[in-house]
């Protein structure tokens, strides 16, 4: 078994809804392994994409400990947890968020543009390359198609090397042929790259790929 990246202890998060505290998670405990694959399918409003944004520490939590790469991030500054972030998560969204005033591979170069790391537009070209994206290089995002829009988004999370590739609902927008290019595009990152992904989904196939499978269901975890 893989390096533990992320580990989720008694993890409670919860959000005040008017006078009411409502719990949507309840003691999570998850482990996320170097190059690894995990699933996680649930009911709409499970708490799905709150649990990712916990685990990838975009939002915070009640009670419970989060490790990332071993450090407790409970006591982090902003400053560090930005940095941790940087480092070692990438982030992709339901909706794929493209800059419209950027062409594909600006939109891919720019989370490379905080650190000025111009080193990286070698390896943008060659993404664009290996994932067969090169002839849409120059256009703009209104003038490809969906699933490439998806496909662009995943390589500009994956272009500072994360080690945890977070992705929420992925297929949400996406056919069924779309869908079967997102899971080979995922296959083709974590084994070349070695990143992990956790993903969230309602579809099937893509939920079959996990090598750890959970279902969040009454705020806690269920192994599949
Ligand atoms: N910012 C928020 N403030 C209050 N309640 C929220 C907030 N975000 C989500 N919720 C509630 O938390 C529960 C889980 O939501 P969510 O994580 O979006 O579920 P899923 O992604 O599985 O559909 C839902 O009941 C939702 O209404
Ligand atoms: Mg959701």
């Amino acid at each position: 078994m893989g390096k533990i990246i992320i580990e989720a202890k008694d993890l409670v998060k919860t959000y005040q809804n008017g006078k009411n505290r409502l719990i949507v998670l309840d003691n999570i405990n998850i482990q996320i392994r170097e190059k690894s694959i995990i699933s996680i399918v649930g009911e709409s409003g499970a708490g799905k994409s709150t649990l990712l944004n916990v685990l990838s520490s975009l939002d915070a939590f009640d009670n419970g400990e989060l490790n990332i790469e071993g450090n407790n991030i409970k006591n982090f500054s902003d400053k560090q947890l930005c940095s941790i972030r940087n480092s070692s998560i990438g982030f992709i969204f339901q909706f794929h968020h493209l800059l419209p005033d950027f062409n594909v591979r600006e939109n891919i170069l720019m989370p490379t543009w905080i650190n000025k790391d111009y080193e990286k537009n070698k390896k943008a070209d060659e993404l664009l390359k290996d994932f067969g994206l090169k002839k849409i290089s120059h256009k703009y995002p209104n003038e490809i198609s969906g699933g490439e829009k998806q496909r662009v988004a995943i390589l500009r999370s994956i272009i500072n090397d994360p080690k945890v590739l977070f992705a929420d609902e992925p297929s949400g927008n996406l056919d069924e042929k779309n869908s079967l290019k997102l899971i080979d595009l995922f296959e083709s990152i974590n084994t070349n790259f070695g990143t992990a992904i956790v993903l969230t989904t309602h579809n099937p196939h893509i939920a079959n790929m996990g090598s750890y499978k959970y279902e969040l269901k009454s705020k806690t975890l269920f192994e599949r």
